[in-house]
């Protein structure tokens, strides 16, 4: 088994450091936010993940994972160290290495063995592994021999201790024999198929995933942007698209947009260096421009339908960026928020984890409520920017007991329509027909039944 340092202990480090000594590694996290590293001592996450933390707390016990401030105590005795910190988007759509640099320069200052392997984790555009390097021997203390190599994650947040050890890949870059060696034994005891490639190669296959998905979902909302103008149902289109095992199914699901740091951020990435080597993928600034439009399609549709929702109570459902995750980097609800807000809408918004986190992006501009209840009492119209497992599963006839005008924009689809025709209703969605509820017919055209 290896010691293994992990710098950086935020969405991808922790579950990376507890996963690897789960199987068995002697694990050091190390982490500059003394707050945070006190919070992982105590046995708790820093973040939700389901599952982590349960894992985390039998490591801590097992001796295998230690926690710490201290570069000098995390790195000094590594084998491994794996660099997981974040890498925003830059104002000109690249990614900001400056914590890459920040953590590389710290490693340089603290190493004393030769042959330690220096991992890139974190995604990074082509060619940064050679700027570690520089930047590590640039504050060596003395000449050393180090290895160094491209191990990028493709960890779902929400999915990231099960991607971790159910994943469909591992990728490897390096130009070392020995560092390909080191990485293939050490993740031997997860039984997931290695592709071994130069570093580079590594890179690019990372941020190409993430762009190629975006581009699925991009392609799937614009076609459900068609469907509303003809009259078609998306899901019906994309069931008999993914059938076709060159296509698949996952990923075609029609919605608000997608969020999260990583797709919109490895999209921007593919095209400032498809623009950088002078091979532009104007495929990519449409996926990006797609999505945009995407985002706000709910409050242009309940715009239509209200014609002006100032003083309008409405209930937002879901605040994160997708489900199983209190992350709203990127969300498209803390989005449709603001805009509900500008457009004078009185918001109450609910989620089951990421209040606190959209507190932070949104204060007081909207209220919070801790039920669904809550959030949706008296309100005159709702939203759904998350498809929560809890929204997914409101019993329909809540909506016309909770709400004054049980008025639904879905911007995730979470109710199949036939669901929703049995009750009185009006329930609009992404790329499917509209549906009034039998008594709304009623009510909205005056048909009796007598
Ligand atoms: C993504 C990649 O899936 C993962 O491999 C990589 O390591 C990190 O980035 P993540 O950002 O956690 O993972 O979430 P993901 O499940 O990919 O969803 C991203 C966004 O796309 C979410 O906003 C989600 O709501 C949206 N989405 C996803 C859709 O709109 N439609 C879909 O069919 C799937």
């Amino acid at each position: 088994m290896k010691k293994i340092a992990i710098a950086g202990t935020g969405y991808v480090g922790l579950v990376t450091g507890v996963c690897l000594a789960e199987i068995g590694h002697d694990v050091i996290c190390v982490d500059r936010d003394p707050q945070k590293i006190n919070t992982l001592l105590k046995g708790e996450a820093t973040f939700y993940e389901p599952g982590l933390e349960e894992l985390m707390k039998n490591n801590l016990e097992a001796g295998r994972l230690i926690f710490t401030t201290s570069p000098t105590i995390g790195y000094q005795d590594a084998d491994i160290i794996m660099i997981t910190v974040g890498t925003p988007n830059d104002p000109n759509g690249s990614l900001d290495l400056q914590y890459i640099e920040q953590i590389s320069k710290e490693i340089g200052r603290t190493i004393t063995r030769n042959n330690i392997l220096i991992v890139t984790k974190s995604t990074v555009p082509l060619g940064t592994n050679e700027k570690i390097k520089e930047w590590i021997q640039s504050e060596l203390r003395s000449p050393l021999y180090f290895h160094l190599a491209a191990n990028p994650e493709f960890l779902r947040q929400g999915a990231a201790v099960y991607d971790t050890f159910h994943g469909d890949r591992i990728i490897i870059g390096s130009d070392s024999k020995e560092a390909l060696h080191t990485l293939e034994e050490l993740y031997k005891p997860l039984h997931i198929p290695i592709i071994k490639t130069d570093t580079k190669s590594a890179e690019l296959i990372k941020i190409a995933s993430n762009s190629f998905l975006a581009l699925k979902i991009s392609y799937v909302n614009a076609l459900s942007s068609i469907c509303e103008q003809i009259g078609g149902n998306i899901e019906e289109v994309t069931l008999g698209m993914g059938m076709d095992a060159r296509i698949g199914t996952s990923f075609l699901n029609a919605g608000v947009g997608f969020g999260g740091s990583c797709l919109p951020k490895d999209t921007k990435e593919v095209t400032h260096l498809a623009n950088e080597v002078g091979e532009p993928i104007r495929l990519l600034d449409e996926v990006l421009e797609i999505n945009k439009r995407q985002e706000l399609r709910l409050i242009d549709k309940a715009l239509a339908r209200f014609k002006s929702l100032k003083g309008k109570k409405a209930a937002l459902l879901g605040l994160s960026f997708k489900p199983n995750t209190d992350d709203v980097r990127e969300s498209v609800s803390i989005k449709m928020a603001k805009r509900l807000v500008m457009e004078g809408a009185i918001v109450t918004a609910y989620d089951p984890v990421a209040i606190r986190n959209a507190k932070r992006e949104l204060g007081e501009i909207i209220s919070y409520s801790d039920t669904l209840e809550q959030a949706l009492m008296n309100a005159d119209l709702a939203f759904i920017g998350t498809e929560w497992e809890e929204i997914k599963n409101i019993p329909i006839t809540m909506f016309s007991e909770w709400m004054t005008e049980p008025v639904i924009f879905d911007g995730r689809n979470c109710f199949q329509l036939d669901a929703m025709k049995g009750f009185p209703i009006e329930y609009h969605s992404i790329g499917r027909p509209c549906v009034i509820g039998k008594e709304n017919i009623i009510k909205t055209f005056g048909l009796g039944l007598g």
